[in-house]
C-alpha cells in the first residue's frame, strides 16, 4: 500500500465517503447522505479524508460547539453547531472494511487531534461503544461513563480529549 496522505474534504469526496459510510455501520446508525453532505458543506475543517493510491479509505467528521450536549440527535446533522465553538464533537471515525488493521484509523485521528490543536480548540468529545474506549484512550481520550445517547438503539459511552495536555506521549506505537 502506497503511503497514506490526509486532506481536507472536498465536494466531490460525497460519493464515496457515503459508500464507506454505508458499509460499515447499520442503516439505523449511519449518517444519510444528506447529513454527510451537509458536514462536508458546512463544517469542512471538521472533515477530514484519508487517500491511498488516489482512493479515500477512511474519514473523520466532526462538529463545534460551545456548548456540549453528546446525547443531542439534532447535532448529527450540525443543528447548534458553530464554527467558532471551542468544542470540537466527532461524529464518524470510519475505515473501509478493504483497509482495516492498518493503522489507518490511528493516522487519521492523529492528524485530526493536531488540526484541531491547531485551530484553537479546547477539547474533543466523541461517544463510541465499550469495545473502543480502550483505542481512543490511546489517544489520550478519557472515558466520562455511559451516555444518555441510545443513537441507533445502542449503549454508547462519553470520551473527551483536553488539546492542552500534548498528544504526543499518547500516540500508539
Ligand atoms: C473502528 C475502526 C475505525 C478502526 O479502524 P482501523 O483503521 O482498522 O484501526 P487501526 O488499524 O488504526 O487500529 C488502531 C488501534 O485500534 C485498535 N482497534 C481497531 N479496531 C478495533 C475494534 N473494533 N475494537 C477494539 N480495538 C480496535 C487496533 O487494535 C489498534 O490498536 P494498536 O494501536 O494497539 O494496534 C474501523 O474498524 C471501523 O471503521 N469500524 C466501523 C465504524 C466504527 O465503528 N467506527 C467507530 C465509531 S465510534
Amino acid at each position: 500500500m502506497s503511503k497514506a496522505t490526509i486532506r481536507q474534504v472536498t465536494a466531490r469526496d460525497l460519493d464515496r465517503c457515503c459508500e464507506i459510510e454505508f458499509l460499515s455501520f447499520s442503516s439505523a446508525e449511519a449518517a444519510s447522505r444528506e447529513k454527510i453532505a451537509k458536514r462536508i458543506s458546512t463544517y469542512p475543517e471538521g472533515f477530514t479524508v484519508l487517500e491511498t493510491n488516489g482512493e479515500i479509505a477512511g474519514f473523520i467528521n466532526a462538529g463545534a460547539t460551545h456548548e456540549v450536549q453528546l446525547s443531542d440527535e439534532a447535532f448529527k446533522d450540525l443543528e447548534g453547531h458553530d464554527p467558532t465553538g471551542a468544542h470540537v464533537v466527532i461524529m464518524s471515525v470510519v475505515v473501509h472494511p478493504d483497509f482495516r488493521g492498518l493503522g489507518l484509523s490511528a493516522s487519521l485521528m492523529i492528524d485530526f487531534i493536531e488540526r484541531m490543536r491547531t485551530l484553537g480548540k479546547e477539547d474533543i468529545y466523541l461517544i463510541c461503544q465499550q469495545e473502543l474506549v480502550a483505542m481512543y484512550a490511546k489517544y489520550g481520550f478519557v472515558d466520562l461513563g455511559p451516555s444518555a445517547s441510545s443513537h441507533g438503539g445502542k449503549c454508547w459511552h462519553e470520551m473527551v480529549l483536553a488539546l492542552q495536555t500534548g498528544v504526543a506521549q499518547n500516540q500508539p506505537e
